[in-house]
């Protein structure tokens, strides 16, 4: 699906890709003509064409087939670097393997992406279980580079591959009385260090929530790749959401169940910590989080002694979302 975005989010391919890719697609297509084509490689040859610095993942077949005809760049990050590969994979939150940012890569590989269930539930006219490889069948594959967020205060650039959400939720056809959408993460203590731990302050599963016309919002993403490749484990494989207005613990990661519901979902960080964590998390510099500032935040890369500082937008620049909000505190509904 190609979607019309206004001015903000709107830029040319040459503004945010990495001069090297950029050229060397160029190249590319001097050379054979056959980068439009390139549409047409095979998903592993056009994969390394586009990310030359990313190592090519053995991804499910029913990816590599997707892959083949990936809408490229469908929506970009006007103006802004792309971060690399190694920050984004290596500079993770993900609870179930740990708290320290180092720990989801590291201690992530252990989790079993294949086979995977989905479960999808509640107000809909089609619930079941769902093998990954059945719901995504019907979907074509976008690239879109967002910018996400934390509410830590750091922030990053990132070519995800996946569909929009509404997409998937039309499949499964809402019933009238939906009006919510809630989401959960696997639990497998087994696989998942942070989840045996004593210590951890999340009741697990990891949830989180949408409202329904938020979940319904094009921008409103479903990822099972990125930079090319199939997502790697530390990210959310195989299936995780992506909400690029709100902050990042709203996208969720290694998605098991999908379920409708007439009430607000109890989602994880506002349970655990109602004064600091509400349940629309919208990305907006005037709203403080109690224990430090939102009007600012560190794009990584960057180092401790030149963090690169830049001022943080409301929706995170994505203004197309504004409407959702009309009529509402911002203040009050954090
Ligand atoms: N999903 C699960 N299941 N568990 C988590 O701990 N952390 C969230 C979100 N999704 C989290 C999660 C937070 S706080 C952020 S900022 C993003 O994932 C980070 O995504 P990234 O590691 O791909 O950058």
């Amino acid at each position: 699906m190609l979607i019309q975005f206004p001015a903000a989010s709107a830029s040319r391919e040459s503004d945010v890709t990495p001069e090297p890719v950029y050229l060397s697609r160029r190249a590319l297509m001097a050379a054979g003509g056959t980068l439009a084509a390139g549409l047409a490689l095979p998903g592993r040859a056009a994969e390394g064409a586009r990310y030359p610095d990313v190592e090519p993942a053995n991804g499910p077949a029913w990816f590599d087939e997707k892959l083949s005809s990936t809408q490229w760049q469908a929506m970009v990050a006007q103006g802004e670097a792309t971060t690399p590969f190694s920050d984004a994979t290596h500079y993770n939150n993900f609870y179930e393997f740990g708290t320290d940012k180092g720990d989801p890569a590291s201690q992530a590989g252990s989790l079993q992406t294949e086979p995977w269930q989905v479960v999808v539930d509640g107000e809909v006219g089609k619930p079941g279980t769902y093998d990954l490889e059945a719901l995504i069948k019907p979907q074509g594959f976008e690239e879109r580079i967002y910018r996400l967020r934390c509410v830590e205060g750091w922030s990053m650039v990132i070519p995800w591959l996946g569909f929009p959400l509404a997409a998937l939720l039309k499949q499964v056809e809402p019933t009238g009385q939906a009006r919510f959408v809630r989401f959960e993460t696997r639990v497998a203590p087994e696989q998942m260090p942070g989840v045996r731990s004593g210590f951890s302050l999340v009741n697990w599963p990891y949830v989180e929530g949408l409202r329904l016309d938020e979940a319904t919002h094009p921008l409103a993403f479903l990822a099972v790749g990125m930079y090319g490749r199939v997502l790697p484990n530390q990210n959310g494989a195989p299936l995780r959401l992506v909400v690029p207005w709100k902050y990042g613990f709203k996208s969720i990661k290694s998605i098991v169940r999908i379920s409708l519901t007439r009430e607000q979902p109890k989602t994880t960080w506002e349970t655990i910590a109602p004064e600091e964590y509400g349940f629309y998390a919208n990305v907006n510099p005037q709203v403080d989080h109690p224990r430090w500032s939102q009007a600012r935040e560190r794009r990584l890369p960057g180092s401790l002694f030149r963090p690169n500082v830049i001022p943080t937008r409301l929706f995170n620049g994505y203004d197309e979302v504004a409407g959702l909000y009309s009529g509402m505190d911002l203040r009050t509904q954090y």
